[in-house]
């Protein structure tokens, strides 16, 4: 029988034999590590520096921990397990990991196409960074636009998304992005596909298998998922990742070994989180909605990516891609009130059990106004091309209780009621 990935992720990159039995990796904060001889030190650091004919120790180590650290590829060999993925680099951020990626395989040679919305960091390096450094960046539409592209249009080096988009969870088919890269691509140039697949984690939507080369995280989302630690991840196919772990080497983002510890932690849980997070999600929309993509309350239009509830807003091309690509909608979703900004945060004042933060996938859930917090540096024209209105409020469901989240839901809707309650009955 094949072991489930579950079980597997719950004990890659650690053996207790090493450790004196203990159950539970131990955390390593040395800096530097003590060669066993002058000869093994010099074929380590050579082999580091891809010096011509080094020879690797075949005993394995560690050399100083901005190049490896144990306790950060025990949480690396656990990544890459949930992922199947070749390798996998945990990074101090999610900022540090997608701008790393980036630097490492774009270039002026290599230009990004992207589909948006993205995240606001990652829409400014590719609006503003990887330019000034002679990038050639390409905005689509749509990833069909791929079907219409020409000889005249070039070849990118990547193509990027991020897929369910922040706030609004617009769905992008990543099948489209790698089979049409894979027909691109040749000996000479290969073109990178990388999904950020913060929203969905690696359990409910797995890029790779899609025919991704990358999958990027903001680990500080479910796979840290407890809103105590700030990190990030790439993870996928080796000759990519060598140059990712390249950059990462000299660029300095690594997560340190603490962080790595509080990851390997947090990643025995994720399935367990996860399944309670999604079916409460669900039981919250079916709440919300008197039939999926028929609001109640009064609520204008809710954004949600699971299949169903697009099938019942009308969105049926992208039912099919969320069926395709995703095992279900996962635990975010967003609701657009009618009252604008005053109604918007009557309702997140009111809220008891839901906290008023910006963040997602973590124990506790959490609840913010896009337009003004996680979208505020955006213009307004993008803003409101992507359904980002002053109505609109964003959720990321956590471990409560659902009844207890759909009673504070309902309480807060009451009072954002009284906003608008001339003009609509909302109750
Ligand atoms: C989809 C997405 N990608 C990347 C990031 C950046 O991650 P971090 O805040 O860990 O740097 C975020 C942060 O909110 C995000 O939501």
């Amino acid at each position: 029988m094949n072991t489930h990935l579950e079980t597997k992720a719950l004990f890659a990159g650690y053996n207790p034999a090493d450790n004196h039995g203990a159950v539970k990796p131990p955390m390593h904060p040395a800096s530097t590590f003590v060669f066993p001889s002058a000869a093994v030190g010099a074929a380590h650091m050579e082999t580091s520096y891809g010096v011509e004919g080094a020879e690797t120790p075949p005993e394995g180590g560690f050399i100083y921990s901005r190049l490896g650290n144990p306790t950060l590829s025990v949480a690396e060999t656990r990544l890459a397990a949930w992922d199947e993925s070749d390798a996998a680099a945990f990074f101090a951020r999610g900022m540090a990991a997608i701008s790393t990626m980036l630097f490492a395989l774009t270039g002026p040679d290599k230009p990004l196409w992207y589909v948006g919305p993205l995240y606001g960091g990652t829409q400014h390096i590719v609006d503003d960074i990887l330019p000034s450094m002679g990038v050639s960046v390409k905005s689509m539409e749509h990833l069909d636009d791929l079907a219409s592209v020409t000889e005249a249009d070039g070849l990118p080096g990547m193509i990027y998304l991020e897929t369910p988009a922040n706030p609004t969870l617009q769905v992008h088919s990543i099948k489209t992005a790698a089979d049409w890269a894979k027909r691109n691509s040749s000996k000479d140039h290969r073109i990178i596909v990388a999904v950020d697949n913060t929203f969905l984690g690696p359990i409910i939507q797995r890029p790779l298998e899609l025919g991704a080369d990358l999958n990027v995280y903001s680990a500080t989302k479910y796979i840290g998922g407890h809103s105590d630690l700030i990190a990030g991840a790439v993870s996928g196919e080796a000759l990519a990742m060598a140059k990712v772990f390249e950059y990462r080497t000299f660029f300095g983002g690594m997560a340190d070994p603490y962080t790595s510890w509080m990851l390997s932690r947090s990643m025995e849980t994720l399935q367990v989180r996860v399944d309670r997070q999604i079916s409460s999600a669900r039981l919250i929309l079916d709440h919300i909605q008197e039939a999926p993509g028929t609001p109640v309350f009064g609520i204008n239009k809710i954004y949600s990516a699971w299949a169903e509830d697009l099938e019942g807003s009308g969105d049926v091309r992208s039912a099919e891609i969320a069926k395709e690509q995703q095992a279900n909608g996962g635990a975010m979703f967003a609701m657009e009130l009618p009252g604008g900004r005053p109604a918007a945060f009557a309702f997140l004042d009111a809220l008891n059990h839901i906290q008023l933060a910006v963040s997602l996938g973590s124990t506790e859930s959490l609840a913010e106004h896009p337009a003004s917090m996680t979208h505020a540096g955006v213009s307004v024209e993008e803003k409101l091309k992507h359904g980002i209105t002053e109505g609109l409020v964003r959720i990321s469901i956590g471990l409560e209780h659902p009844e207890d989240l759909i009673a504070d839901i309902d309480q807060a809707l009451q009072a954002a009621c009284k906003v608008y309650e001339e003009t609509l009955e909302c109750v």
